[in-house]
C-alpha cells in the first residue's frame, strides 16, 4: 500500500521558465502518492499558447504507459468531437486535472480508480501553472474532475452546462463546463451517444466562439 502523504505539487512548480520548465520539472513531482505506482508523469500536448486549453481528468492505461494525454479510447472520442467542432488538436493546449495515473490492479489489468478530492487538489498547482503561461482564452473543463479542478469547487455538470464560469486562479479565465469524453463511451444505447456527442461537440463550439471564432 501507497504511503499517503500530500504535501501538493506546489514545491515542485518552477515559478519561472514557462511551459518547458514547467515539463522539464513534472517528472520530480512528490506532491501526492500517485507518483509510485504510475509508469511515467503524463503532462500535457500542445503549444505554450492557445486559445484553447482542454482539461480532462487524468491518464488512463494507454497514457501512462505512452507518456501522452488523450492517446487511448477517450482520446479517439475527444478527437472525433474536435474534428467535429472544426478545430484542430495541434491549435489546442491538453491537459490533465491530474498527471499521473490512478487504477487499481486487477490481475494482470490494471483498472482506472478516479482520483481523490486530495489528488485533485494536490494536484492543482500544476494547472494553475500551466494556465498561467499558457493564457488561453477559454478553459473547457471536461468532467467533474476537470471542473473541480479549474473551478475550485464541486460543481454538478448539468446545473453549470451552457454558462460561462472563471477559473479559480488569478487568472479568472473564461471557463466552460462539459462532460468527460469517457462518459460518451459508457452510453449503451446508440441515439443516446450520438445526441450526447453532439452536445460535447456543441459545448466545444462556443467554447472556441469565446476565444474568438478560431478556438485553434
Ligand atoms: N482521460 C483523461 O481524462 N485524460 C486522458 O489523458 C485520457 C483519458
Ligand atoms: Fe504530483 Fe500530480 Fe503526480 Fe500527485 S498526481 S505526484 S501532485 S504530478
Amino acid at each position: 500500500m501507497a504511503i499517503e502523504e500530500r504535501p501538493g505539487a506546489q514545491e515542485w512548480v518552477p515559478e519561472h521558465g514557462g511551459l518547458g520548465a514547467l515539463r522539464q520539472a513534472a517528472p520530480d513531482c512528490r506532491g501526492c502518492e500517485l507518483w509510485q505506482d504510475a509508469t511515467q508523469v503524463v503532462f500535457s500536448e500542445g503549444p505554450a499558447r492557445a486559445s484553447m486549453m482542454l482539461v480532462g481528468e487524468q491518464p488512463g492505461d494507454q497514457e501512462d504507459l505512452e507518456g501522452e494525454p488523450f492517446v487511448g479510447p477517450a482520446g479517439r472520442r475527444l478527437d472525433a468531437a474536435i474534428d467535429a467542432a472544426r478545430l484542430d488538436r495541434n491549435g489546442l493546449y491538453l491537459t490533465n486535472a491530474v498527471k499521473h495515473f490512478r487504477f487499481e490492479r486487477r490481475g494482470r489489468r490494471r483498472i482506472h480508480e478516479k482520483p481523490a478530492i486530495g489528488h485533485i487538489d494536490a494536484c492543482r498547482p500544476w494547472l494553475a501553472a500551466e494556465i498561467a503561461v499558457v493564457r488561453p482564452d477559454v478553459v473547457v473543463a471536461m468532467g467533474t474532475t476537470a471542473a473541480r479542478s479549474v473551478l475550485g469547487r464541486n460543481v454538478r455538470i448539468g446545473e453549470v452546462r451552457g454558462t460561462i464560469l472563471e477559473s479559480a486562479d488569478a487568472s479568472g479565465t473564461p471557463t466552460v463546463v462539459t462532460v468527460h469524453p469517457s462518459s460518451l463511451l459508457r452510453i449503451p444505447e446508440e441515439a443516446a451517444r450520438e445526441t450526447a456527442f453532439q452536445a460535447f461537440v456543441a459545448d466545444l463550439r462556443r467554447a472556441a466562439e469565446i476565444a474568438g471564432g478560431g478556438g485553434g
